[in-house]
């Protein structure tokens, strides 16, 4: 069968070579989304082991709709009584691009409507709604007004992998922070640090990636645990076959550090829950604190962007953290991710990489920086021209 991964601008890539990893075949890259074949054991280990996706859907049904009785009809042409009962729920997203169609919650309350009529003719009833756990997630993805209708097998986006909760502030999504990681070329022997590093994301995906431990093993629930032909022992066995194939901790130490107590708790709750204290150091402490706890290593940090700060203040750290880094990082390749392009470039230090990416809808810059004797230069505006062929 044919399926989409989805995923962030700038993280396809990876994602057909996580996707080809485990076996999937025809994998193509999409615009932020990767199409590929595989079967319904295939679909598990998706949903199980992609660190980059956000969510596996399965096309079900493509058909023009060009105005809403079209789409009323179309999805009414679906036996929707033979997908799913009375007594479960469902839940309609809607993307709409270059259609005719134009506001896309009316669509889903179309498609809706459809739906429940249906249901209604038959059985006299119709089944719930439920838009934040349904037992049928459905997304129509409408382009030039063609609608493609796909089940999510995912349910909830797979960046939710269950070790941590969404009360902090500015917690970096967790498939980009296992992006990060991945485009670092971190080789997982080295030690890897944040200095900055918050609710501890980066720490976590980077020592799952280490360890070998799937991504979403403790994810509670995936869409297709409610369809009609779900396999329980087919997912049974793909489980415990991911729980076997884990790795110990071993000597390669990851590294956080924060100057928030509060936020420092905060990681050390989602490392707990992600059962992962032995692979990682946690210590208060403003980033010019920073020692290097190994002659050779990988930083990797997502600083603030400066949305919330004095503007001289972000300037000035973003300068501090370049001294930081030059002073107490030799040996070491740092990666900085940020959404501030005005500041990136008072780090002052050589970029050996850029890379764009985007973190939501904020445009993004990946920062290679190699660092050893005179890496230090004067700061230069960034070349977007070296980014692009970067990101091709
Ligand atoms: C954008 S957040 C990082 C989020 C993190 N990646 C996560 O997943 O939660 C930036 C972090 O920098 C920390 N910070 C700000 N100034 C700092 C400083 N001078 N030294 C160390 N950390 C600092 C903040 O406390 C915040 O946790």
């Amino acid at each position: 069968m044919i399926l989409i991964a989805k995923t962030f601008a700038g993280c396809e890539d990876i994602l057909c070579e996580e996707l080809e990893a485990l076996g999937a075949e025809n994998v193509r890259p999409l615009t932020r989304a990767v199409e590929f074949e595989g079967d319904l054991a295939l679909m598990y280990k998706a949903n199980l082991h992609c660190r980059t996706a956000l969510r596996i859907l399965k096309p079900y049904a493509t058909f023009e709709a060009s105005d809403e009785e079209m789409l009323y009809n179309e999805i009414q042409n679906i036996d929707w009584t033979s997908l799913f009962t009375l007594d479960q729920t469902f839940a309609i997203n809607t993307t709409l691009n270059l259609s005719n169609l134009t506001h896309s919650q009316y669509v889903s309350l179309k498609a809706k409507d459809a739906i429940v009529d249906q249901f209604r003719d038959k059985y006299d009833d119709r089944p719930n709604v439920d838009i934040d756990q349904p037992d049928l997630r459905i997304h129509l993805h409408i382009y030039q007004n063609v609608c493609t209708l796909s089940f999510d097998s995912s349910g909830e986006s797979l960046h939710k992998r269950g070790y941590r909760d969404y009360t902090n502030q500015a917690p970096i999504n967790e498939a980009l922070a296992a992006a990060l990681v991945i485009k670092s070329g971190w080789d997982k022997k080295n030690s890897l640090a944040d200095f900055m590093c918050g609710s501890g994301t980066i720490l976590i995906e980077a020592a799952m990636i280490m360890r070998n431990i799937a991504p979403n093993k403790y994810k509670s629930f995936f869409g297709f645990q409610t369809w009609k032909d779900y396999d329980a022992e087919l997912w049974k066995q793909i489980y415990s076959d991911a729980i076997k194939n884990e790795l110990p901790a071993s000597e390669t130490m990851i590294y956080g550090s924060d100057i928030s107590g509060v936020v420092l708790d905060k990681a050390k709750e989602n490392i707990m829950n992600a059962g992962l204290e032995d692979s990682i150091k946690l210590k208060k402490g403003s980033f010019e604190k920073f020692k290097k706890p190994t002659e050779t290593g990988t930083l990797i940090c997502n600083p603030p962007y400066g949305l919330r700060i004095e503007p001289k203040d972000i300037l000035d750290m973003y300068q501090r953290m370049g001294d930081t880094m030059k002073q107490q990082c030799k040996g070491w390749t740092c990666w900085i991710f940020t959404g501030n392009l005005e500041v990136a470039k008072f780090i002052g230090l050589r970029t050996t990489r850029k890379l764009l990416l985007y973190n939501g809808p904020i445009e993004c810059r990946y920062l290679r920086f190699d660092i050893y004797d005179g890496s230090k230069k004067k700061p230069k505006q960034i070349d977007e021209g070296e980014i692009n062929q970067e990101t091709n």
